[in-house]
């Protein structure tokens, strides 16, 4: 697994251009998976939300446009550069009418998945999207998550790439190892950060062995869905006992 420093140094240092390489890198795809992570959070009606390795925010933003307002949303990251591209995109749609009501439960904090800077039983929903694979320690990460979410019935969505369809896998893969790093040098002059996603993606374990791994951090009904082509896939874990 990949190690802190190195993650957050790599953030700090593309995160002027990161939303541009995403779109780009995706295709456009990453605005629809965002939404259908917020559509599952809406059917939980939680109060308290919180986004971690919430990046620029997009998911917080997704989540409050979705939910018009309705829940606390807290998007929480290691990286002070990606925390102030949020800050900014924050700041941006307060000026919009539409959106300004719905903001003032929106609030970004620093802090470590792995040692949230939350208490006990605080949250109803937890999201995290293409940051559970970015972490040092996956287990440690989960098990956190476990600690902080509402006992019985929190409820866990976890956004992250995954292994696609058999038929997609060859094109994916040369995407990933070739077309990849040159778009990402072209959106953001780091072409190296871009080859550590293709990395981090293909070690990344398929849907079935995540679920594993987040049934023995404590977590029960633990399911999964894949999203275009499997490419991506959210899976959805609750806390049933203390
Ligand atoms: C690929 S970005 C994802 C951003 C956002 N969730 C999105 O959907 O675009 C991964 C983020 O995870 C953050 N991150 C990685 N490890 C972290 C940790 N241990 N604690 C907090 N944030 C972390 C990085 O700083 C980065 O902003």
């Amino acid at each position: 697994m990949p190690e802190a420093s190195a993650v957050n140094k790599m953030f700090a240092g593309i995160a002027g251009r990161y939303d541009l390489a995403n779109h780009l890198l995706s295709g456009g795809l990453d605005f629809y998976w965002r939404h259908k992570l917020a559509l599952l959070v809406r059917q939980c009606r939680p109060l308290r939300v919180v986004d971690l390795a919430t990046g620029s925010g997009d998911v917080v933003f997704a989540i409050t446009k979705t939910m018009k307002g309705e829940a606390e949303v807290t998007g929480v990251d290691f990286c002070p550069p990606m925390l102030e591209k949020a800050e900014e995109k924050k700041r941006c749609l307060e000026k919009n009418q539409k959106w300004e009501p719905f903001l003032e439960k929106v609030n970004f904090v620093h802090g470590d998945c792995l040692k949230l800077p939350f208490s006990d039983g605080q949250v109803d929903v937890l999201t995290i999207a293409f940051g559970l694979r970015n972490l040092e320690n996956r287990h440690q990460g989960l098990q956190e998550m476990r600690r902080v979410l509402r006992k019985p019935g929190g409820v866990l969505l976890v956004l992250e790439f995954s292994q696609p369809s058999a038929w997609l896998r060859p094109f994916y893969y040369i995407y990933l190892r070739w077309v990849l790093p040159v778009i990402a040098r072209l959106a953001t002059g780091r072409p190296e950060a871009y080859h550590y996603l293709g990395d981090t993606i293909g070690n990344f374990p398929p849907q079935a062995a995540l679920t594993e791994e987040i049934r023995r951090a404590g977590f029960e009904k633990v399911d999964s869905r894949g999203l275009s082509f499997s490419i991506v896939a959210i899976h959805r874990a609750e806390v049933l006992a203390c």
